[in-house]
């Protein structure tokens, strides 16, 4: 099957920093992929050159075959790659309801023909209120973002991202700041109303629990490169991740 996103040789400089050292991954549709290492390692920086919040020094990003390199964040929305942030980038003053709209709206801006084939027939307000049943905020709906707690304003900006139907959403720490007894729900909620997308999934996480719960394939990153690559239990299982990632000792090693 061919890749919905690859990377050839991504890198990215900050002076003597390099954030991103020659990244060559390649995604299959319909797939969900954790993305996991320490403070630092680059993932983050990862999903900026990915969804054109940065610009790389060098290498390439393919979706669905198109070149996309460089290009700007409204344009790689609009052809289908959204994203959620570390910190939620939700608006305090407005209702979870009009977050939603605003969400739906940027993307409209200068091109409704987008969000005409991309929702269909449904009217923004529609999937406004269908975003707000699928991620249970419907008691939220008229509350100010400033009023929701964090679980809650994470659910919303992933909400956002998902409204304008992408084809690839890439989270960044979704359960960052909820409780871990809230994790796994907040993690049933938002990937049960993602699949039902069909929609590609990258996700940073910190919490192996989950990572090993609700991906199928894992990135581990250390000093801006992929140290390992593969299914779940292997890349948990690898020597370099658990000295450089997960932190837990290595069977039979030092
Ligand atoms: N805009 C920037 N300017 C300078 N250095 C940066 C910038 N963004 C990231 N870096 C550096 O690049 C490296 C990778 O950072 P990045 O934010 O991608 O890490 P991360 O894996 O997301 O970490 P965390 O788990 O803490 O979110 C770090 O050394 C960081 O200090
Ligand atoms: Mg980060």
């Amino acid at each position: 099957m061919s890749a919905i996103l690859e990377t050839r040789g991504l890198t990215k400089a900050f002076g003597a920093v390099v954030a991103a050292n020659d990244l060559s991954v390649s995604v299959a549709p319909d797939t969900v992929v954790g993305l996991i290492g320490g403070n630092g390692a680059g993932k983050t920086t990862f999903l900026n050159l990915v969804t054109g919040y940065q610009k790389p020094t060098a290498g390439t990003v393919t979706f669905e075959g198109r070149d996309i390199t460089g290009l700007a964040p409204r344009r790689i929305t609009r052809l289908g790659i959204c994203r959620s942030f570390q910190i939620p980038q939700v608006f305090d003053t407005l209702t979870a309801y009009e977050n939603l709209l605003v969400g739906l709206g940027i993307v409209s801006l200068g091109r409704r023909a987008f969000v005409g084939s991309a929702l269909g027939d449904q009217a923004p307000e529609a999937v406004a209120e269908e975003m707000l049943q699928r991620f249970r905020l419907g008691e939220w709906r008229d509350a100010p973002a400033s009023a929701l707690p964090e679980g809650v304003r994470k659910l919303l900006d992933i909400a956002m991202a998902l409204a304008v139907k992408p084809r690839i959403l890439l989270l960044d720490e979704p359960t960052s700041g909820v409780s871990a007894d809230e994790k796994f729900a907040l993690m049933d909620l938002v990937l049960g109303a993602i699949r039902a997308d069909k929609v590609t999934v990258l996700f940073v996480e910190h919490d192996m629990d989950i990572v090993r719960r609700y991906t199928e394939r894992i990135l581990a990153f250390y000093d801006g490169r992929i140290i390992a690559d593969g299914m779940p239990d292997r890349v948990l299982a690898d020597a370099e991740v658990r000295r450089y990632v997960t932190g837990e000792p290595v069977p039979g090693g030092a």
